[in-house]
């Protein structure tokens, strides 16, 4: 049981009240499993954008896709909150003079919900996810 503690309710009076202990919010990262976790998340996204008709010959094209793929798992884990610090290219140097299609943009985002299923994360977690690979859409389509 918490200690109950002495607090100000602010009309002059002070009286006894449960505290709940404050727990510290979980991060992205750590709701996304961690660093396992989101190099399990990758390696299945990437398994299916080399499935994907869409998509697929951007990545088969790519002279060092392990690179690719260790830089990816460094940039979720840095930008969800975790320790790592991400050594890569920044986003609109990395896709400049692809010119990457609004389709191609959202082939790429199905292939991560689908990987997010797969790994049975929570549909909080999955809009979180959704709401920084929108954000950064400006830095990779038609760039
Ligand atoms: C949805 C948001 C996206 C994010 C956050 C993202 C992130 C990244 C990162 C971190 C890298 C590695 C950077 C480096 O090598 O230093 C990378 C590489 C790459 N990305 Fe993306 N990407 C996104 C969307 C796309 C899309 C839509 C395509 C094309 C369909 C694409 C194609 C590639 C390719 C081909 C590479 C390898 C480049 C190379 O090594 O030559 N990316 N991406």
């Amino acid at each position: 049981m918490p200690k109950p503690e002495s607090k100000n309710t602010g009309c002059g009076c002070r009286q006894l009240e449960e505290v709940a202990p404050k727990e510290k919010p979980k991060t992205l990262y750590d709701r996304l499993g961690g660093a396992d976790g989101i190099t399990q998340l990758v390696n299945d996204a990437i398994e299916l954008n080399l499935n994907n008709p869409i998509v697929k010959t951007r990545f088969e094209n790519t002279e060092d896709m392990e690179r690719a793929r260790l830089m990816t798992i460094e940039f979720f884990c840095a930008g969800s909150g975790g320790p790592e610090t991400y050594s890569g290219r920044d986003l609109l140097t990395t896709h400049r003079g692809m010119n990457i299609s609004e389709e191609e943009f959202i082939a790429v985002l199905d292939d991560i919900f689908e990987a997010m299923d797969k790994n049975q994360l929570d549909e909080d977690v999955k809009k979180d996810v959704l709401s920084i690979l929108y954000s950064v859409k400006s830095e990779i389509i038609r760039v």
